[in-house]
C-alpha cells in the first residue's frame, strides 16, 4: 500500500491538528485525537500515514465503502455539469431517478412518494410534519433510549438525555416515550404494548396521536432489534387507532441488515420511513419515503429547503444503489453478520464479559458487561477496548443507554481477510483491557 502524502498543504501531526482543533472548537463537539488524511473502502490513513481497519463506517453511511468506484464515477459526471439548482426551484433528472428507484425498493405494495433532504433529523422532522399534516393530530410517541437526531424535535424525540438534551430545554408538547422492547434488558413485548395503553390512559388520547416512530433495530440505542411480533402489534394498534407508523431507517438502512430496510424482516408496511446515512456514501442526503396519500398531504411548498436532494447527493445515491446490487451486498450483510456472530459467540463461551451478541444481518453490536448474571454495564471496559484498538488500528463505535456495547457498522465491502484481522485486533485488546483491569 502507498504511503500517504502530505495530509494538506500544511504538513502537521495528529497531535499539533488536536491542539489546533481544541483551541477554536467548543468542548461539545469531541473527535477521537487522530487526524484522517484519506481512506479507500474498508481503511482509513490519518496525516500520520497509520492505517486503521474502519469499524464504524462514519457511523452507518459507508455500507458500500469508502469511495466506492460506482459513487466516484456518478459524483465525477455530474460535478461537471451542476452542483446546485435548488432542486425546488429547478429539478433535475437524478432527483426522479432516485425517488423511482426509492418508491419501488421501499417495502410495501402501496404506492409511494418521497422528498429529498440533508440530514437524518431533518427527515425525522419532516416525517412528523407530514405526519401531523395528514392526521390534524399533534401527539407522537418514541420509545426509550431512540435516537433521532439533535434538531429541536428529533431532540424531543430522543430517548436519552445524557449527552444530548442537557441544557438543551428540550421538552416538547405532545411527545410522549414508551420502552423499547430488549428480552436481554428484561423488557418483553408485552411490557412495551403496557406500557403505550398507560399513555393512552394517563396522557394523550389515541386519536390525539398522529405518529408512532420506530427504528426497527435502535442503533444508538444499543442495536436492539424489535421483535417482529412487536412490529406486526403496532402495525395493528397504529390501523386501529389512525395513527401513523413512522420507521426511522436512517442507520439500520440501505443494506445493513441484509435488506434494503430493516422493516421488511418483519413484512409489515410502515406509514412513513425515513432513510439517510448509507443512501449517499458520505455525501448528504436523506428523504421521507411514505404512502403516495399520505405524502401529498401537506400544502404546495410546505415542505423543502435549499440544498435538499442536492445534484452531487443524488448521484452518489444511484451510485450507491448500483453498488448494492452489483455488489450482492444484501446477501453480503447476511454473511458478514453470520461472521461477526459465530466469532463472537465462540468467544463469548470463554469470556464472561461479552454478556450478548445481537443484531439484524450486518446490523451487530457486542454488549460487554461485568457479571452475566446481574448484566451490570461495563462501560470503562468498552471505553478502553476503544481507546486500545485505536492505538492498533483498529476503529470501533460504542453504543447503548450506558455505551457498554461495541457496534459493527464495517463497509460491506469489506474484504474476509480484513474483517477477521479487525475481528483479531479486538479480541487481542479485549484480553488485553480485561488483563489491566484484573492487575489493577
Ligand atoms: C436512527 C437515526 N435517526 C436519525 C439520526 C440523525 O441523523 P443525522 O445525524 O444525519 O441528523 C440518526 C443518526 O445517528 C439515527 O441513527
Amino acid at each position: 500500500l502507498t504511503p500517504p502524502l502530505a495530509s494538506t498543504d500544511e504538513p502537521g501531526t495528529n497531535a499539533s491538528w488536536y491542539a489546533r482543533l481544541k483551541a477554536v472548537t467548543p468542548r461539545a463537539f469531541a473527535p477521537a485525537p487522530i487526524f484522517a488524511h484519506r481512506a479507500r473502502n474498508s481503511e482509513i490513513w490519518d496525516v500520520e500515514g497509520k492505517r486503521y481497519i474502519d469499524f464504524y463506517g462514519g457511523i452507518g453511511v459507508l455500507n458500500v465503502g469508502h469511495r466506492h468506484p460506482m459513487v466516484m464515477k456518478r459524483i465525477r459526471e455530474m460535478e461537471k455539469r451542476l452542483l446546485h439548482t435548488c432542486a425546488q426551484v429547478i429539478c433535475y433528472p437524478e432527483y426522479v431517478q432516485l425517488a423511482e428507484k426509492l418508491a419501488v425498493i421501499a417495502p410495501g405494495p402501496t404506492p409511494k412518494k418521497l422528498m429529498f433532504f440533508n440530514s437524518g433529523a431533518e427527515a425525522v422532522e419532516n416525517a412528523i410534519k407530514v405526519a401531523r399534516a395528514a392526521t390534524g393530530r399533534d401527539g407522537v410517541i418514541a420509545f426509550d433510549a431512540a435516537f433521532h437526531g439533535r434538531t429541536y424535535m428529533t431532540s424531543a424525540l430522543t430517548g436519552k438525555n445524557l449527552p444530548y438534551k442537557k441544557g438543551f430545554r428540550i421538552a416538547m408538547p405532545g411527545v410522549f416515550h414508551v420502552p423499547f422492547p430488549s428480552a436481554y434488558h428484561g423488557i418483553s413485548e408485552a411490557d412495551s404494548l403496557k406500557a403505550l395503553e398507560q399513555r393512552f390512559r394517563s396522557d394523550i388520547l389515541p386519536e390525539d396521536v398522529a405518529a408512532i416512530i420506530i427504528e426497527p433495530e435502535q442503533g444508538e440505542g444499543g442495536f436492539n432489534p424489535a421483535p417482529l411480533s412487536f412490529m406486526k402489534a403496532l402495525r395493528e394498534l397504529c390501523d386501529r387507532h389512525g395513527i401513523l407508523l413512522i420507521c426511522d431507517e436512517v442507520q439500520s438502512g440501505i443494506g445493513r441488515t441484509g435488506k434494503w430496510f430493516a422493516i421488511e424482516h418483519s413484512g409489515i408496511e410502515p406509514d412513513l420511513m425515513t432513510t439517510a446515512k448509507s443512501l449517499g456514501d458520505g455525501l448528504p442526503i436523506s428523504g421521507v419515503i411514505g404512502k403516495a396519500s399520505i405524502m401529498d398531504k401537506p400544502e404546495v411548498s410546505a415542505l423543502g429547503g435549499t440544498y435538499g436532494g442536492n445534484p452531487l447527493s443524488c448521484a452518489a445515491a444511484l451510485g450507491v444503489i448500483e453498488a448494492v446490487q452489483a455488489g450482492g451486498l444484501l446477501d453480503r450483510a447476511t454473511a458478514i453478520g453470520d461472521r461477526i456472530r459465530s466469532r463472537f459467540t465462540r468467544l463469548a463461551e470463554e469470556l464472561p464479559v461479552i454478556g450478548d451478541v445481537r443484531g439484524l444481518g450486518a446490523m451487530v453490536a457486542v454488549e460487554l458487561v461485568k457479571d452475566k448474571q446481574t448484566k451490570e454495564p461495563a462501560t470503562a471496559l468498552v471505553k478502553d477496548v476503544i481507546a486500545r484498538a485505536r492505538e492498533q488500528g483498529l476503529l470501533l463505535l460504542s453504543c447503548g443507554p450506558d455505551s457498554n456495547a461495541i457496534r459493527f457498522l464495517m463497509p460491506l465491502t469489506i474484504k474476509n481477510r480484513t474483517l477477521d484481522e479487525g475481528f483479531d485486533i479486538f479480541e487481542r485488546v479485549l484480553r488485553e483491557s480485561l488483563a489491566a483491569q484484573s492487575g489493577q
